[in-house]
């Protein structure tokens, strides 16, 4: 008998076993496939592992502006993914390890909860049944593949791929056909574009990056524009055959032809058949509703990271894991879902938090924009010859308190976390100002803007 069976071991929950085994809840994870889930696997940690190869393949064909040349830089692509395998399995294992030195059971098995007697559940783990006071559900999400025509064959074939696929394919395509100009579309962009790829994308909506402030997304696509990206806007696919992508433009039905397809067009909440409906968890479009505590409408059972549908993030999914741990230990604690960042590791990245200056005038919000190109920080100059990225802030008016913040240029993913803090906390711009912020630095330019 556990006090807590968590199921599936991505961020939310190996995070969430971590302190409640901490907190004194024998605890067990049942994870059927990897530790590490979709972030460590196939998400976030792979990709950065080939961006970062990129980065430096890109420093070393654009570096004759800095002064340094160098002569025959060329990308091996088959040993990039060796590497990515290697940091992978390093951090899985990682985590495989923190579990036994926590004191936490896993186990590797599909999981269905199978009944509730009392306040005590049963799960079925392969052959084994497990019983739990708590279940924390974090299942994640896999990636969605609406019944568009042919996708199915095409992803049997292997012409289309997603972003599990891409991240293990050895041969370099030589047209990549992006579906859905979203996160998991404009990073993969972003590589293989790198890398020498002619790369094509695909977006049903007028823009790419889907709620990033406008401004800046329309920067990003100016940018990968000059590297030789082309992006079809309005397009929406509608037959996915070997070899050749049919879309819909302005009531006009056109065709791309490339030697893989890439689709991205969102993730979808994996709730179905845990057994979850039968104990009467409340799901909606396939995610389970959760409130800020990620209590489901059951008691006895939680639910944290993208299963939620709330924001599929793996930074959020970490915090979710600790609020729900929380919530079972009696400890007062709730998740601020309005000051989550958001990062697209492009070259520039691109990050977010809070109102952007589109979702504040929508809201009707009276807020001032503030805008201020990063060359007046010095280390931008130094380091970004003809760079133009920008940070904007957006400040609500009457209390000139902080709402939302958007940037693209250098570093921005790891300034972030700073301005995430300031918008969870309301901050006026005058409390700010007292702050030192160190110099040289990119961030620095935040400080610029706030006068
Ligand atoms: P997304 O929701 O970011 O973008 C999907 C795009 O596909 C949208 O712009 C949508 O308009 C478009 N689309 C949908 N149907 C289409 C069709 N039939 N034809 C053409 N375009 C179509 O989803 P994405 O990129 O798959 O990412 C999934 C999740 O993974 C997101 O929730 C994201 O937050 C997360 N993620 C986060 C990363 C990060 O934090 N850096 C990196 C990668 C993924």
């Amino acid at each position: 008998m556990y006090e807590l069976i968590v199921i599936g071991g991505g961020p939310a929950g190996y995070n969430a076993a971590e302190k409640a085994a901490e907190g004194g809840l024998s605890t067990c994870v049942i994870e059927k496939r990897a530790l590490g889930g979709t972030c460590l696997n196939e998400g976030c940690i792979p990709t950065k592992t080939l961006l970062y190869s990129a980065k430096i393949y890109d420093y070393a064909k654009h570096s004759a502006p800095y002064g340094v040349s160098f002569t025959g830089a060329s990308i091996d692509h088959p040993a990039i993914i060796d590497r990515k395998n290697k940091v992978v399995k390093t951090l899985v294992a990682g985590v495989g390890s923190k579990m036994k030195s926590r004191g936490i059971d896993v186990i590797k098995e599909t999981a269905r909860i199978t009944g509730r007697k009392g306040d005590v559940f049963t799960v079925a783990a392969g052959d084994q049944v497990i019983e739990g006071r708590r279940i924390l559900v974090c299942t994640g999400s896999e990636a969605a593949l609406p019944p568009i025509d042919g996708l199915k064959d095409s992803l049997a074939s292997g012409f289309a791929v997603t972003n599990r696929e891409i991240l293990d394919m050895k041969e370099v395509p030589g047209t990549l056909l992006v579906v859905g100009g979203g996160v998991i579309g404009l990073e993969m962009v972003s590589y293989y574009n790198s890398i020498g790829t002619e790369v094509i994308v695909l977006e049903m909506l007028d823009h790419i990056a889907g709620p990033t402030d406008r401004e800046i997304s329309g920067m990003l696509k100016k940018e990968y524009e000059k590297r030789g990206v082309r992006f079809i806007l309005g397009a929406k696919v509608t037959s996915v055959r070997d070899g050749k992508i049919t879309y819909e433009l302005g009531g006009e039905s056109c065709e791309v032809k490339g030697d893989k397809a890439l689709i991205s067009i969102g993730r979808r909440a994996v709730s179905a058949g845990l057994g979850l409906e039968e104990l009467g968890v409340e799901i909606r479009r396939g995610a389970v509703v959760t409130d800020e505590h990620c209590r489901t409408s059951v008691p006895g059972i939680w639910a944290a990271g993208d299963v939620n549908g709330r924001s599929m993030l793996a930074h959020t999914a970490y915090r979710e894991g600790e609020a729900a741990v929380r919530d079972m230990l009696g400890i007062a604690d709730k998740v601020d879902y309005d000051a989550i960042p958001s990062v697209i590791y492009t070259n520039p990245e691109v990050a977010c938090v809070g109102e952007s200056e589109e979702s504040a005038r929508e809201k009707g919000l009276d807020v001032e924009i503030k805008k201020i190109p990063l060359r007046f920080s010095g280390r931008y100059l130094a380091e970004n010859e003809g760079g133009n990225g920008i940070m904007k802030i957006i400040v609500d008016k009457e209390h000139g308190r902080i709402l939302g913040f958007a940037m693209i240029g250098s570093y921005a993913s790891e300034i972030i976390y700073g301005i995430a803090m300031m918008v969870g906390r309301e901050m006026r711009l005058s409390e700010i100002q007292k702050y030192v912020f160190p110099h040289p630095t990119v961030g620095e330019a935040f400080r610029e803007a706030i006068f």
